[in-house]
């Protein structure tokens, strides 16, 4: 597991915005990409679709959400549309190359079917589809990707995508599970902020009351790309 350590959540995300630029760039086909949502990617995203935007070959992508609340997409809570606000529509994408969880339907139906869908673009290796990015957050909670502390388990579902329920407001969420997380070429967890010093801590000491501890346990390919609050640098 490597840290990167920047200064500023600012300088953090142009870096972490350079590596995600070089990736796709260097990728002999199509680059999945599988994207978290929450405020955090936000100034990321920001980066990509100001800083960078003539700077990457788009048509190569294809973006998949981590997770996703059970809202309609024009919703504000919606990560679909906070993505496309600040990324998706900069950019002339074919909408063959977005692969939206729609919050909008059932729950239960709709994990199945973005498995399914995931299954049918996603290449298999050793029967888990392998993204060739992940990008992961970090509540305040530990909770990662739509995985909270409450349901620990769900990270060890044998399906690739699950409906959870956030313990909080009681929303459902469809999240990917534990095994295509760590599958993954590349995992990097975006990381920041004084409020989550503590648990970012825990996480790192491999807690496993965390759900965001389960990924480190299960595979020491992870880039943590944090800031200097989330160490109590500053
Ligand atoms: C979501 C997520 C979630 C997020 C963390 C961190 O939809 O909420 O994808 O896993 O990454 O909750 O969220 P913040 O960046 O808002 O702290």
């Amino acid at each position: 597991m490597k840290i990167l350590n920047f200064e500023t959540s600012e300088i953090l995300a142009f870096n972490l915005a350079k590596l995600i630029v070089r990736k796709i760039n260097e990728s002999s086909g199509v680059f999945n990409l599988a994207v978290s949502g929450g405020s955090t990617p936000k100034i990321l995203l920001k980066e990509l679709s100001e800083t960078f935007i003539d700077e990457v070959d788009w048509s190569k992508l294809n973006i998949y959400w981590v997770d996703e609340r059970c809202v309609p997409p024009g919703d504000d809570q919606s990560n679909f549309k906070m993505t496309d606000d600040i990324l998706l529509s900069k950019i002339n994408f074919e909408e063959s190359m977005i692969h939206r969880i729609r919050g909008e339907k059932s729950p239960k139906e709709e994990a199945k079917r973005y498995q399914t869908e995931i299954l049918e673009n996603i290449p298999v290796e050793g029967g888990t589809p392998v993204f060739d990015m992940v990008l992961l957050g970090m509540g305040d909670d530990g909770h990662t990707a739509s995985i909270f502390p409450d349901n620990v388990d769900v990270f060890y579902s044998s399906n690739f995508v699950e409906n959870t329920v956030n313990p909080y407001s009681k929303q459902n969420r469809i999240t990917l599970t534990g095994s295509i997380i760590t599958s993954a070429r590349d995992i990097v967890f975006m990381a920041t902020g004084k409020n989550k010093a503590e648990i970012f801590k825990n996480v790192i000491e491999k807690d496993e009351k965390y759900p965001a501890s389960h990924v480190l346990m299960q595979t020491d390919n992870i880039r943590f790309y944090v800031d200097d609050e989330i160490l109590g640098k500053s």
